[in-house]
C-alpha cells in the first residue's frame, strides 16, 4: 500500500512522528508488510516559502496514493481560512470524501471529570463536502454602516442521502439500532427542513433502524448528560464538526480522537487525521498526546483492508492507558509525546 503522509504544522509534525514509528514497528513484526510512505511538507512553512499550501499539481500527486495520513495544520503566520481552504478542503472535496467518520469510544484509565460514563461507544457521521462549509456568499458595503455578510449553505439531496446511507450501513454492520440526526429545522427553515426530509426518506430504506431526530442545541446537552445512549449520529458539516469536538471531550479530550475522511466508493484516496488541530498553545514542547494520530493510522490500515492491524493498534493504545503508567499532560500525566509513542510501540509488539 502507498500512503501519502502530510504532517502539517505545530503538533501535527510531533504526533505524526510517533504514528510513523508505530507503522515501522508493525513492519518489523511483519516483514512482508508492504507499505510505502512518502512525506509531503505541505504546511504553513511551505506557504511561507512558496506562497502555496500545496503545489499546483498536489491533488494529482495525492491521487496516486491508496490513502493519506494527515497531521494538523494551522499556524499564526497564515490565516486559518487559507490553511483550511487551500489544503484540507480541496482534498476532502476533490476526492469526494463525503463521509467524515469520527468514532467516540470510552477508553480505560481516563479520569477527566467530563468523562461521564465508561461505556460510551458511538460514531459520528459528518457530511464532509458541502453544507455550511461552502464558499458561496460574500461581504458587501465594506467599512460602511450597512456592511453585511452572506454565507450560503449548500445542501444537495445526493449529499444528504450519501451521508445517511453511510451512517445506516455502518449501523447495520455493527448491530446498532438507532441513528440520531442533528437538525435545527425549527429555525433554519430551508436547508435544515430539507435535511430532515432527505434523512427521513433515506431512512425508510432501512426499516431495521430507528431514526431519532434532535435539535442541535438539545443534542449537545444530551451528549454531556447521557453520551452512552447514542449509537450512530449523522450530522451536517458544521453540526458534525462541533459535535465531534464535544464527543472527544466526553471521552477525555481531543488528544484521543481520530477521524477518517472517507470516499466509500474507493474511487479516490481517503484521508485519516486526528480531530484536533495544530495546538499552537503546546506546539514545540513535545507534550502533545499522539494517540489521536496513531489511532488515525489504525483507521487508515483498517480502511485498506488490514482490520487486524487496526485492532492491534487500538488494543495497544487501550493497554497503555489501562496500565496508566504513561500518560501525557492532557490526560493527567507527565509523559512526553515520544514516551507515549514508545509505550504504544512496545505494546504493539506484544499484541
Ligand atoms: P486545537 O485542536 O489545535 O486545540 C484545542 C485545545 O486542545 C488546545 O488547548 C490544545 O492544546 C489541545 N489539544 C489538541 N490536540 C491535542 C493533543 N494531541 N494533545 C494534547 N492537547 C491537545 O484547536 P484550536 O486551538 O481551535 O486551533 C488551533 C489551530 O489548529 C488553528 O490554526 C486551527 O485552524 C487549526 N485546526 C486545524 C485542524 C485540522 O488540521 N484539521 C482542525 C482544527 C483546528
Ligand atoms: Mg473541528
Amino acid at each position: 500500500m502507498k500512503i501519502a503522509v502530510i504532517p502539517g504544522d505545530g503538533i501535527g509534525k510531533e504526533v505524526m512522528k510517533e504514528a510513523l514509528l508505530v507503522l515501522e514497528t508493525l513492519q518489523e513484526l511483519e516483514e512482508d508488510l508492504s507499505v510505502d510512505t512518502t512525506i509531503f511538507d505541505w504546511s504553513s512553512d511551505n506557504y511561507m516559502r512558496t506562497g502555496k499550501m500545496m503545489p499546483e499539481d498536489g491533488l494529482s500527486i495525492l491521487s496516486e496514493y491508496d490513502a493519506i495520513l494527515f497531521g494538523a495544520i494551522g499556524d499564526k503566520r497564515v490565516p486559518d481560512d487559507v490553511t483550511v481552504w487551500e489544503l484540507i478542503m480541496p482534498i476532502r472535496k476533490q476526492f469526494n470524501q463525503y463521509v467524515n467518520f469520527r468514532p467516540v469510544k470510552s477508553l480505560p484509565g481516563i479520569t477527566s471529570p467530563l468523562v461521564r460514563a465508561d461505556n460510551i461507544d458511538f460514531a459520528i457521521f459528518r457530511e464532509n463536502t458541502e453544507g455550511e462549509y461552502s464558499n458561496s456568499g460574500g461581504r458587501l458595503y465594506m467599512d460602511k454602516p450597512q456592511e453585511l455578510a452572506i454565507q450560503n449553505t449548500v445542501m444537495t439531496k445526493t449529499g444528504i442521502t450519501n451521508i445517511v446511507s453511510a451512517a445506516c450501513d455502518y449501523a447495520l454492520k455493527y448491530g446498532k439500532s438507532t441513528v440520531t440526526s442533528a437538525t435545527k429545522s425549527n429555525a433554519v427553515i430551508h436547508t435544515m427542513k430539507f435535511w430532515d426530509d432527505c434523512v427521513a426518506e433515506q431512512m425508510k430504506k432501512y426499516p431495521e433502524l430507528q431514526l431519532q431526530s434532535y435539535y442541535i442545541d438539545a443534542l449537545v446537552a444530551y451528549f454531556i448528560e447521557r453520551p452512552q445512549e447514542f449509537e450512530v449520529v449523522v450530522a451536517s458539516n458544521l453540526f458534525g464538526d462541533i459535535l465531534s469536538d464535544l464527543g472527544s471531550a466526553v471521552i477525555g479530550g481531543l488528544g484521543l480522537s481520530p477521524s477518517g475522511n472517507i470516499n466509500p466508493e474507493r474511487i479516490y484516496p481517503s484521508m485519516f487525521e486526528p480531530v484536533h488541530g495544530s495546538a499552537p498553545d503546546i506546539a514545540g514542547r513535545g507534550i502533545a498526546n499522539p494517540i489521536a494520530q496513531i489511532w488515525s493510522l489504525a483507521l487508515l490500515l483498517g480502511h485498506l483492508g488490514r482490520t487486524d492491524l487496526e485492532k492491534v493498534i487500538v488494543t495497544a493504545i487501550e493497554q497503555v492507558l489501562e496500565a496508566g503508567e504513561v500518560k501525557t499532560a492532557d490526560i493527567g500525566g507527565a509523559a512526553t509525546t515520544a514516551e507515549m509513542g514508545a509505550a504504544i510501540c512496545e505494546a504493539v509488539k506484544s499484541c
